[in-house]
C-alpha cells in the first residue's frame, strides 16, 4: 500500500503537473492534542451499513446509572483523552458531560452470556469509573508516510457496529463492539455477526474540555497523541 505513493511522488516532480493536482491529503494532515473524538472508517466499503455509517462519531448512550454503551453518532461524538502516568497504564478516558463530577472511562469487556455471538462478541462501554488500561491509540511510525492511527483493546481483532433497527427505538441504533479473532485448532478465525460491519476508530483531534472545580479527577495524566485534522479527508490509497 504505501509503494503507492513514492513513484506517484517522483511522477509529480518530474513532470510539469500542476501541485494542484496533486490530491491534497495524500499525506494526510495530522497535529497533536490531547482530546479527539473517534471516527468510524468502513474499512470495506462495500459492507457499509445502508444508510452508511461511515464517518460517524463514536460516543455513548445511557443504558443504566453510570452506565453508557458505545454507538455511533453523526455528529454528536464524544470527546476522549489517552490517560495514564506511564506507557504501561494507558487507558482512554471521556470529557465530562453533564455535571462532570465522576470519571468516566473506555471500557470493553464480555458481553452477557445469554447474548448471541457472547463467545467472540465484547460489549464497548464508556462507564462511570477509571479506564480501561490496555486500550489505547497506535502511535505514528516515523519511517513510513502514512500515518496510521487508531483505536487498539487488549485483545486482537476489529471494532464493529451493528444496525439494531427494532421498532421500539423508534430509530436505527448503532451499537459499536469488538469481535475478537478466535483460534480454533491453531487457526485464527475473524467473524463478523451479521448486520455488523468492521471499523476502525481513527482519532480527530478536538479540544479537551475542563472538569468541574468539584470533579474527583483532572486531567493532570492526560497524554498528548497524534491524530487527524479531518478524517473524512483522508486518502487511504
Ligand atoms: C479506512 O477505510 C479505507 C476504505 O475506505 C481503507 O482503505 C483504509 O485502510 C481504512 N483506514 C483505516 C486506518 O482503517
Ligand atoms: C488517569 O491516570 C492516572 C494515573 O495513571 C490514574 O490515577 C487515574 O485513575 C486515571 N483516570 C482515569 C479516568 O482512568
Ligand atoms: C515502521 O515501518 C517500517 C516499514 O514498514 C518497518 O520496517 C518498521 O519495522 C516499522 N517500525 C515500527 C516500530 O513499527
Ligand atoms: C495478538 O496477535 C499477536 C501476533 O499474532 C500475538 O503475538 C499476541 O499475543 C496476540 N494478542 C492477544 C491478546 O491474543
Amino acid at each position: 500500500m504505501i509503494s503507492h505513493f513514492l513513484p506517484l511522488g517522483f511522477a509529480v516532480l518530474a513532470s510539469a503537473t500542476p501541485i494542484s493536482f496533486l490530491p491534497n491529503n495524500l499525506y494526510p494532515a495530522t497535529s497533536s492534542s490531547t482530546g479527539f473524538i473517534l471516527i468510524a472508517n468502513v474499512t470495506d466499503p462495500t459492507r457499509d451499513l445502508s444508510p452508511s455509517i461511515n464517518h460517524f462519531q463514536l460516543t455513548g448512550v445511557h443504558i443504566g446509572a453510570g452506565l453508557e454503551t458505545a454507538v455511533l453518532s453523526h455528529n454528536a461524538g464524544r470527546t476522549l483523552y489517552e490517560n495514564g502516568s506511564t506507557p504501561d497504564s494507558i487507558g482512554i478516558a471521556a470529557d465530562s458531560v453533564g455535571d462532570g463530577y465522576y470519571p468516566y472511562g473506555l471500557r470493553i469487556g464480555p458481553l452477557p452470556s445469554d447474548q448471541p455471538d457472547a463467545s467472540y462478541v465484547q460489549y464497548v462501554g464508556i462507564n462511570i469509573g477509571t479506564a480501561q488500561q490496555g486500550v489505547g491509540i497506535t502511535t505514528t511510525n516515523s519511517s513510513v508516510d502514512q500515518p496510521w492511527l487508531e483505536l487498539y483493546g487488549p485483545d486482537n481483532g476489529t471494532f464493529i457496529v451493528c444496525l439494531e433497527a427494532h421498532p421500539v427505538y423508534g430509530r436505527p441504533q448503532y451499537p459499536v463492539r469488538f469481535a475478537k479473532i478466535v483460534m480454533v485448532g491453531g487457526v485464527a478465525y475473524q467473524q463478523i455477526p451479521a448486520a455488523c460491519v468492521a471499523i476502525t476508530l481513527v482519532p480527530q483531534c478536538a479540544a479537551l474540555g475542563n472538569p468541574p472545580p468539584d470533579a474527583v479527577y483532572n486531567h493532570e495524566y492526560a497524554r498528548t497523541v497524534r491524530c487527524f485534522d479531518d478524517v473524512a479527508s483522508v486518502r487511504w490509497s
